[in-house]
């Protein structure tokens, strides 16, 4: 793990949908560190799968993207198990340290929402970034289990916020 203040962009997809958000946030996390790179290490993301996610990741990092499906009107059971495995590892560790969030989900996605937003509460994270949404239309058990490709809009918004992530970090500014 790098010292520099990176973002952690924690992710897990089943359909690709997510990925491809966790990955286009990434990229504009890389832009960040062109357009920043006056400071030193700025605009720096790691991009990790959240079952990989270790207490010890989630502590290096300066500010967090978490990216992942609702599933069963709940957050993946992936994302569930990394906030599961990590939570009192990390808690009282991570105060006040900057956090978003993109959930992708067939319809709604709200539940999911809901439920990341508590668990970072818990941890005494602060939002700075609106919550994004995006849903895929797939509501039958062909389009939900079908690969899914995300639109360029959301993909778009993706970038866009993991690079005002990665620039509000090397700024300081959160
Ligand atoms: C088991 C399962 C349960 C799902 N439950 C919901 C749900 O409760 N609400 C919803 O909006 N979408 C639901 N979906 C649809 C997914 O959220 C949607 O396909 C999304 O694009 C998946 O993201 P991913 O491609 O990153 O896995 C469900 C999908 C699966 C496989």
């Amino acid at each position: 793990m790098t010292d520099a203040p990176h973002l952690l962009i924690a992710w897990h997809s089943r359909t690709g949908g997510s990925e491809a958000l966790a990955r286009a946030a990434a990229e504009g996390a890389g832009t960040a560190k062109l357009v920043a790179a006056a400071a030193e290490g700025a605009g720096t993301a790691k991009l990790v799968a959240a079952n990989d996610v270790t207490p010890e990741a989630l502590q290096a990092a300066a500010g967090y993207l978490f990216v992942g499906p609702e599933n069963l009107a709940a957050l993946s059971g992936a994302m569930k198990e990394m906030f599961d495995r990590c939570y009192y590892p990390c808690l009282g560790k991570l105060e006040g340290r900057p956090y978003a969030t993109i959930i992708c989900a067939g319809s709604d996605g709200e539940n999911a929402q809901r439920q990341l937003d508590r668990i970072a509460t818990g941890w005494r994270l602060k939002r700075v970034a609106d919550h994004i949404i995006v849903n895929t239309d797939a509501q039958t058990p062909e389009t939900i289990l079908a690969p899914k490709t995300i639109a360029d809009n959301h993909l778009a918004e993706a970038r866009d916020l993991g690079e005002a992530l990665a620039e509000g970090l090397a700024a300081g500014i959160f």
